[in-house]
């Protein structure tokens, strides 16, 4: 018996992914495999840190202590083997939130930002919202594997784009980009003076055979022009604190991007969101070799189900994230038909695969961060629903 296999009910504790299905997808009681929290408990750690906390009771104005700074320091250098300076750390409430404040300091309204589709929908939104250009160079499915076509990825700097707004790993693809492919990456933005957004979101849940690299921690060059995105959100299941944080190594850029989050009004981290994140930084590593374990479990059982009841659907190689994107196209059913599938007959609420731009038309995404009997559950309405 895994701790992870405890079954928490979630309804009660205003859940988007357990409660918001009605408004949204239209039914009560759909079984939600789609937004990307985990339904497991955090670390002990977290856990008795953030008690702690409340049983302390006063809940005034705080700052983010250089205790929760070096935590994080030391974590990147242990997990990822890139050493930064506390003093390049700063903090957001989320990562979009921090993506967007990042197109504002460093863009201006009609520039273009680069991204490569089937990507985060977010990504697409924050450049629009913010009137800015998307310009995709969309990654190429070879196999079973999605790769980058650098002749279209430089033929888009070429064009002039501001900034690259890198997944890396790569959300839904579930890519864990390799050294190599870092490595151009990071010679074609320098090449046409582009600066790198890398959201890391995803970077410490990988599969074991798998290595994330920080893009910045490749050459100094590249760590004065890349902005860094990470937060205990996915990796601890700790979203609903909103605490995330974001390493600028240039003091220019850091000064810029503060000086947005002060015009903006915002200035420190919730109490129990720093409380959360330090505690998770500093003593999760365990838990976290654990949870990796259990989610290799379900993707293997997720596979070997799909292969045995639904050969005609391919699951891509997920190499990190604990998120499945199965290519559906072999059904030769339209997206709506898909989904109607999925909700009428299955009762249950995947991503569609089209949120996440072009290339995502007849892929669907799936959340397999919950304990195994409910993703035996999930299987077998996927199976109902398109058998
Ligand atoms: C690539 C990526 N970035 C950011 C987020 C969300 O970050 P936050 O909740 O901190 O805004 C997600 C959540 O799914 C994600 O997949």
């Amino acid at each position: 018996m895994s701790m992870f296999d405890e079954r928490i009910n979630r309804i009660n504790t205003a859940s988007v992914k357990w409660e918001l299905t009605k408004q949204i997808f239209g039914e009560a009681d759909l079984w939600p495999m789609w937004v990307a929290d985990m339904d497991f408990k955090p670390p002990h750690a977290v856990l008795d840190a953030l008690q702690k906390r409340v049983e302390h009771s006063v809940f005034g104005y705080t700052f983010v202590p250089d205790t929760a700074a070096k935590a994080i320091a030391d974590w990147l250098d242990k997990r990822h083997q890139w050493t930064i300076q506390p003093s390049w750390l700063t903090y957001c409430g989320g990562v979009v939130q921090a993506i967007s404040t990042a197109i504002q300091s460093f863009t201006k309204e009609g520039d273009r930002v680069l991204l490569q589709s089937p990507v985060y929908t977010p990504f697409f939104n924050m450049i629009e919202k913010n009137n800015r250009v998307v310009v995709n160079s969309p990654l190429v499915l070879e196999g079973n594997r999605y790769k980058i076509d650098f002749e279209s990825f430089e033929n888009a700097l070429k064009e002039g784009c501001k900034l690259f707004l890198l997944c890396s790993p790569h959300n839904p693809a579930g890519r864990v980009w390799t050294k190599e492919e870092l490595q151009k990456i990071g010679e074609l933005c320098l090449q046409y003076d582009c600066l790198i957004l890398s959201d890391e979101i995803h970077s410490d849940l990988i599969y074991k055979q798998y290595k994330h690299i920080p893009i910045a921690s490749l050459n100094e060059e590249l760590s004065e022009k890349t902005i860094t995105f990470i937060a205990p959100s996915k990796t601890f299941n700790l979203a609903g604190l909103q605490a995330s944080a974001v390493v600028i190594k240039n003091d220019a850029l850091r000064k810029q991007f503060n000086a947005t989050l002060n015009r903006q009004g915002f200035f420190s981290l919730s109490a129990l969101g720093i409380t959360g994140m330090e505690a998770a930084y500093r003593d999760g590593e365990a838990w976290l070799d654990e949870l990796i374990d259990y989610l290799q479990e379900n993707k293997d059982y997720c596979l070997s189900f799909i292969q045995e009841h639904l050969p005609e659907i391919t699951s891509i190689e997920s190499e990190g994230t604990y998120l499945l994107w199965l290519d559906c196209r072999k059904l030769g059913l339209t997206d709506q038909q898909l989904q109607d599938a999925l909700i009428q007959k299955g009762k249950l609420v995947l991503e569609p695969g089209p949120k996440y731009g072009p290339g995502g038309e007849g892929f669907v995404r799936v959340n397999i961060a919950c304990p195994k009997a409910d993703v035996i559950e999930g299987m077998n309405r996927l199976k109902k629903a398109l058998k």
